[in-house]
């Protein structure tokens, strides 16, 4: 599928990689709805990237609240008239370990509410999107396509109980969608991103991002760009359906 003239459904649109990868697709010709929590931020994202011929629209949504989603998804097809895909990219990080014990003593625990609240943005976010923009796509002549953002953290990380499950659960999404889906012409793909410069990651000590990138063969943090690369490749490749790929520098053994 060629991106120029399509439309795209980018979630966490407001800043970060979902902003990134939508100013890619906007200079490549596609039409773009964005969807965040943060209405003052998406609406100025969303301005910024608008420019003759092109259709960019924010929409404040919780992606986390079914009812929001469901008339979300409804607007923007009023709005656009189709999607043709859908990037599953909002996701949030509330690290902490299982358990903390110091001197013999248990001092801490990862609160239900730390769990809770990644697996509803990460996990049920990406279910409750990907489930409407299916819905509308399974019943376009052309289907569509849709990403999900997993990472790195999938294989399991120290500190990321939380968030591990849930970039592993929308790895899983993908095999399934791919599988379900594919009868109406909708591929699925997913993107696991080891450490990519953006806001998230400038909110990380220093000492902290010079520690992971001892790690990273290729010595550096991944670019927006380079995420927007990766996404345009599972848009633009109608044999790539059921799979993830590894955006890492080499990370990950
Ligand atoms: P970010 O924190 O800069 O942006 C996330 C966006 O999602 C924000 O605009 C936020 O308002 C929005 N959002 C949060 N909760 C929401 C909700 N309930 N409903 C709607 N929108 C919501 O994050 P970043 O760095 O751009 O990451 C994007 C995705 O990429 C995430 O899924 C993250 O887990 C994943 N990722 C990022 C990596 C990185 O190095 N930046 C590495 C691996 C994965």
């Amino acid at each position: 599928m060629k991106v120029q003239d399509k439309v795209f459904v980018i979630t966490g649109g407001a800043r970060g990689l979902g902003a990134g990868m939508a100013a890619h697709l906007a200079s490549q010709g596609s039409h773009i709805a964005l969807i965040d929590i943060d209405q003052a931020s998406v609406d100025k994202t969303a301005s910024v990237l608008s420019t003759n011929g092109i259709l960019v629209k924010g929409y404040e949504c919780n992606i986390t609240d079914e009812a929001e989603v469901e008339t979300t998804f409804a607007k923007i097809k009023h709005d656009f008239g189709r999607i043709d895909g859908l990037v599953n990219n909002a996701g949030i990080m509330r690290d902490g370990m299982l358990i903390k014990v110091k001197e013999g003593e248990l001092v801490g625990k990862m609160s239900l509410q730390q769990w809770q609240s990644v697996v509803d943005v990460n996990l049920t976010g990406t279910f409750l999107c990907g489930r409407e923009a299916a819905a509308i796509m399974a019943l376009q002549d052309d289907g569509g396509v849709i990403v999900n953002v997993s990472s790195v953290s999938r294989a399991g990380n120290m500190g990321q109980t939380n968030y591990s499950a849930t970039k592993a659960g929308v790895a899983s999404m993908v095999v399934t969608w791919a599988r379900e889906l594919a009868r109406f012409n909708i591929r699925v793909g997913g993107i696991a991103p080891g450490l990519i410069a953006t806001e998230m990651t400038a909110q990380m000590k220093p000492e902290a991002i010079e520690r992971l990138l001892k790690s990273v063969p290729l010595g550096r943090l991944g670019e927006v760009d380079e995420m927007a690369h990766t996404l345009q490749y599972i848009v633009e490749n109608d044999y790539f359906t059921g799979r993830i790929i590894e955006m890492d520098g080499g990370v990950r053994v």
